[in-house]
């Protein structure tokens, strides 16, 4: 997968890219990241890519020519060309699953008061990682590519992907790691039993008994 980022601010993610998980699919060669300044396709003085919006309100407005500038140099016949905006459709796994049948990715990140409508007519799919305001798309980018790099084959292991949150609409059920006892806090007995079935048997009663505390709206979903 290629992924290609339109950012005013590329500084923003250089540990992303090069670190951890996402840093060694990188350097595997499962995923290329490339991160563009949008201002190098401005054809203004200054490079500047932004202006007041017509009819007033404060903040300023990104212009529509430098990101159909950049997404026309980088677009091909199979590229799927999101944009970050808190006025997309909310992101879940679901949506993650779907991303990774894509060979090429082009994001937009938006920063300053927003978008040029304009700039909506050559986007496919508008994204909002959630019901809140950020500064910019940039971190709703890197929440988009880690959720959809990790499930590239070969990234992590393909078991973790089994039983994670949000696969079957449930939560994790707890895990433990040592010591047994740890200020008072003891380790489950079952999983001290080397007993497979009743493990298997309690992780998913802990994991009904949390989803159901504390997301029962999944559950229905089931
Ligand atoms: N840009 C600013 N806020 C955002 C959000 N919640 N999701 C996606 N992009 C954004």
């Amino acid at each position: 997968m290629k992924i290609d980022v339109l950012t005013l601010f590329p500084l923003m993610f250089d540990g992303f890219v090069n670190t951890s998980i996402i840093g060694r699919a990188v350097k595997d060669n499962k995923v290329t990241i490339n991160i563009h300044n949008i201002r190098d396709f401005s054809k203004e003085p200054n490079n500047r890519v932004d202006d007041y919006g017509f009819g007033g309100g404060h903040g300023m407005v990104l212009m529509p020519a430098p990101i159909f500038d950049a997404v026309e140099h980088f677009r091909t016949p199979d590229s799927l060309v999101i944009m970050m905006t808190p006025q997309g459709k909310t992101y879940t796994q679901e949506q993650a699953y779907n991303l990774t049948k894509y060979n090429h990715i082009i994001i937009i990140c938006g920063h300053y008061e927003g978008f040029d409508e304009r700039i909506r007519s050559i986007v496919d799919l508008e994204i909002s990682i959630g019901d809140y305001v950020l500064t910019g798309g940039e971190i709703p980018s890197m929440v988009v590519m880690d959720s959809v790099i990790r499930l590239i084959d070969g990234v992590i292991i393909e078991e973790s992907h089994l039983n994670e949150s949000f696969n079957n609409n449930l939560l994790d059920h707890p895990v433990y790691t040592k010591p047994q006892n740890f200020r008072g806090m003891e380790v489950p007995e079952v999983l001290l039993s080397g007993h497979h079935e009743n493990i298997r048997k309690w992780r998913e009663e802990e994991a009904l008994k949390k989803t159901l505390e504390r997301r029962p709206d999944l559950l229905e979903k089931r």
